[in-house]
């Protein structure tokens, strides 16, 4: 099998490439950066596509010939999304658009499976009453990258009912795990407490809104369920949306304490209001009944092993 996943070196592509070859796939990526700089798997190869222009998508599908496209690539933070909002549509929707597009185009058309990657931020000021979320929920984005997620799932129908794509989209809650670049809260959190614990900063770790809750999953479970949903044969979701998460909860206190308790010097909590967003969705967990009833997926790690891999991963770079 010939999979080609697009932003392969970045945090969830090395862990979905990783997990491919393990199953014995032909993994092909394309990266916005120089793979040399990158700390990168071996076994992938490398290909060049100009996403600005379609007929070099088409080329490249044509030449390759992937059974599978994970399209991975794009603008992957809530908070960035606030300061860029035009370059996080152009990241994530417009080049969305040229990839279908080119599929389209190609002679791979009828064969390729493609999965496209959305976000629980899609479903946005939901009710609390409404949670756990499942995806006929209505979608009522309050973040740009929401936004820009939403038009992603509404092409991703576009294209399967139009050209009869085999794509779908899915919606992961918060994935977290070793290899996370700093901008998120387990990240910022982890990189703080090793540069203290090595003595590179005060003993004081800075963060944001401590009471929202959010539904986690450890990275390594969410790329098991894109390789389930593409690999097995499951006709019924192309065209549309499937939620990976873990269906439960945790507030950020909850992670801060844990974190915390993994690291052997006392810390003291300053709060941040720079940290906090103009809009933060307080709660959000997900329902996973519909991935559950698609694939036999079942989330293999649990939150504190998570945090201390991500601890100890630090700890050893
Ligand atoms: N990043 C960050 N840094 N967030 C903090 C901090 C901090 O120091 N302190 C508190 N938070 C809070 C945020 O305000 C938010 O409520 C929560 O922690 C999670 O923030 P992030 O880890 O940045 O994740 P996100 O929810 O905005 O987005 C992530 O999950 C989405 C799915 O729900 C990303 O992985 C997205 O790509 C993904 O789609």
């Amino acid at each position: 099998m010939k999979a080609l996943i697009t932003g392969v070196t970045g945090f969830v592509g090395q862990h979905l490439a990783s997990y491919l070859l393990m199953n014995g796939y032909y993994v092909l990526g394309t990266s916005r950066h120089n793979a040399n700089n990158e700390q990168f798997i071996e076994g992938i190869e490398l290909v060049n596509i100009d996403f600005d222009n379609t007929a070099d998508i088409v080329k490249v599908l044509d030449t390759v010939q992937p059974d599978f496209i994970y399209h991975l690539a794009g603008q992957s933070s809530v908070k960035d999304s606030w300061v860029d909002k035009e370059g996080t549509f152009q990241s994530n929707v417009n080049l969305t658009l040229r990839l279908l597009e080119a599929v389209v185009s190609s002679s791979v058309k009828d064969t390729v499976k493609i999965l496209t990657v959305g976000s629980s931020e899609e479903y946005g000021g939901i009710d609390a009453n409404s949670e756990p979320i499942p995806e006929s929920t209505q979608l009522k984005p309050t973040s740009p990258y929401g936004i820009s997620k939403a038009t992603v799932g509404m092409l991703v129908r576009h294209y399967y009912m139009a050209y009869g794509l085999k794509v779908v989209h899915v919606r992961p809650f918060n994935h977290i795990g070793p290899g996370q670049r700093m901008g998120f809260v387990v990240s910022d959190f982890s990189n703080q407490i090793v540069e203290i614990e090595r003595g590179d900063r005060d003993r004081v770790i800075s963060v944001g809104n401590l009471s929202a809750q959010r539904d986690f999953t450890d990275v390594r479970d969410i790329v098991r369920a894109y390789y389930l949903l593409l690999s097995q044969e499951v006709e019924m979701c192309w065209g549309e949306s499937v939620n990976v998460c873990s269906g439960e909860a945790t507030p950020v206190q909850s992670i801060l304490d844990i974190l915390l308790s993994l690291c052997s010097v006392s810390i003291e909590v300053k709060v941040d209001q720079n940290k906090f967003r103009p809009i933060d969705v307080p709660l959000f967990i997900g329902d996973n009944t519909k991935l559950k009833s698609l694939t036999d997926w079942e989330p293999l790690y649990n939150l504190e092993q998570t945090l201390n891999d991500v601890i100890e991963n630090l700890r050893n770079q």
